[in-house]
C-alpha cells in the first residue's frame, strides 16, 4: 500500500464510487437501496471535487464525501461541511486509508473556506483521532409502540396527495421558528420530498396545521403545535414510525411525552471540527455584539473549550445567552 494517492474523485469514476460505498454501507449492512439515491445533494457530478478518493493505482479503495451545507444562523451565514461515506474497501482496513481519506476531506474544507465540519458516526473514536468532538445536541423521541388512535384533531394526508406545496409547509416551519437557523423555500422543498422521504400533512379546517416528515422509521422533521404532533405522531407510529427527531430544547415534548408512550433522550448532535477558527469566532462575536473574549472564544482559549463554548452539549438549556450556539442540523440531506 505504499502509492496510496488521496484527491477529487472525477465524473469518469462515479461509477466505481458508487460500486464501493454500495459495497461497504449497503451489501456489508444487509441493507437496501442505492448510497447515491440515498444522498442525492452530495453525490452528484457538480460536487465530485469534494468526493475525495483514495487510489491504490487506478482502483478507488477508500472515500470521504463533503457536502457544503451554508447555515443561516441569526444573521450570519456560517459555511458547514456534512461529511458523508467515509469507507476503506473492507479487505484493505487497518492500512490507513480511511485515516488519509479524512485527512484530505479536511483539507478540501480549508481550500472551500468552511466554517466547521459535521458528521454523523457509530465509530467515534476513529474521528476523535482526527481532530473531531462530539458536540451539540438533539432530543431523540422514541415511540414505544403504536399509541392507540384517539379522537382526531384534525385531517391527515400525504402531501404528495394534496393540494398544498413544500411553500405552504415552509411557511408554517418559518413562522414557528423552532431554533436560531433560518432556512430557504428550496432548503424546506429538500427536506420534505428529498429521496426516500415522506411527508404527512395535519389540516383543521382546510388549513394546513402541522406536517410530519420521515425517512423510514424516523420522524426527521415534526411541525404544528403540541396537540397536533400528537395527532401526526399516532398516526405515523401506526404506520411503523419509531422515532422523533426534535430540536434540543423544544418546548413541545413536554406535552407529547405525557400524552403518548414515548421515551425521549438528549443525544449529541454529532461530531464537529472547527475547520476555520477565526472566521467562525468572527462571525460570532459579530452577532452577539459582544468581544471574543467576553464570550469565552479568545484566541487563548483551546480548541476543545472553544467547541463547547460554541456548540454546547446536549445538556445545554435555553437561555438568552449568546452561546452555545442553537442549531439543529440533521443527516445530510437535511438543514
Ligand atoms: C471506519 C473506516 C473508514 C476506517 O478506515 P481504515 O482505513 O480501516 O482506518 P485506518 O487504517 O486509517 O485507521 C486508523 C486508526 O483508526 C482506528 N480505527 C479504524 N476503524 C475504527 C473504528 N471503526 N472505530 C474506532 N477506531 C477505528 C484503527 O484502529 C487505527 O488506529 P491505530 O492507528 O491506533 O492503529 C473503515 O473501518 C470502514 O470503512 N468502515 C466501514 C464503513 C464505516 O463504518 N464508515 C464510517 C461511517 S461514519
Amino acid at each position: 500500500m505504499a502509492d496510496l494517492q488521496a484527491g477529487p474523485c472525477t465524473r469518469k469514476e462515479l461509477p466505481r464510487l458508487r460500486k464501493l460505498l454500495n459495497e461497504v454501507f449497503i451489501t456489508e449492512r444487509n441493507a437496501q437501496g442505492d448510497i447515491f439515491e440515498f444522498a442525492p445533494l452530495l453525490y452528484n457530478e457538480a460536487n465530485v471535487a469534494n468526493l475525495r478518493v483514495v487510489r491504490d493505482g487506478r482502483k478507488i479503495v477508500g472515500h470521504a464525501g463533503v457536502c457544503v451545507r451554508p447555515i443561516r444562523w441569526r444573521g450570519q451565514l456560517l459555511q458547514a461541511g456534512l461529511i458523508g461515506g467515509v469507507c476503506a474497501r473492507e479487505d484493505l482496513r487497518g492500512k490507513g486509508i480511511g485515516t488519509l481519506a479524512m485527512q484530505d476531506v479536511a483539507e478540501r474544507m480549508v481550500e472551500l473556506g468552511l466554517d466547521f465540519g459535521v458528521l454523523w458516526t457509530g465509530s467515534r473514536a476513529f474521528y476523535e483521532r482526527l481532530g473531531w468532538h462530539t458536540m451539540g445536541g438533539i432530543s431523540m423521541m422514541r415511540i414505544d409502540e403504536a399509541p392507540g388512535q384517539a379522537e382526531c384533531c384534525c385531517e391527515l394526508m400525504l402531501l404528495a396527495e394534496s393540494p398544498f406545496g413544500p411553500k405552504d409547509c415552509h411557511r408554517l416551519h418559518a413562522e414557528a421558528a423552532r431554533n436560531e437557523v433560518v432556512r430557504t423555500p428550496e432548503e424546506t422543498r429538500t427536506v420534505l420530498t428529498g429521496a426516500g422521504r415522506v411527508t404527512w400533512l395535519a389540516l383543521e379546517g382546510g388549513h394546513l396545521s402541522g406536517y410530519a416528515t420521515l425517512t423510514g422509521d424516523t420522524i426527521r422533521e415534526i411541525e404544528g403545535d403540541a396537540q397536533v404532533c400528537i395527532t401526526l405522531i399516532e398516526h405515523v407510529a401506526s404506520e411503523g414510525a419509531r422515532r422523533c427527531v426534535f430540536p434540543l430544547n423544544d418546548p413541545r415534548i413536554a406535552a407529547i411525552a405525557e400524552a403518548l408512550p414515548v421515551d425521549v433522550a438528549r443525544r449529541p448532535l454529532g461530531m464537529l471540527l472547527v475547520v476555520s477558527r477565526d472566521p467562525l469566532v468572527a462571525k460570532i462575536a459579530d452577532e452577539a455584539g459582544a468581544s471574543q473574549d467576553d464570550l469565552g472564544i479568545g484566541a487563548s482559549e483551546s480548541v476543545e473549550v472553544l467547541m463547547a463554548r460554541i456548540f454546547g452539549g446536549p445538556e445545554r438549556k435555553p437561555s438568552d445567552e449568546p452561546l452555545p450556539l442553537d442549531i439543529h442540523i440533521d443527516y445530510l440531506d437535511h438543514v
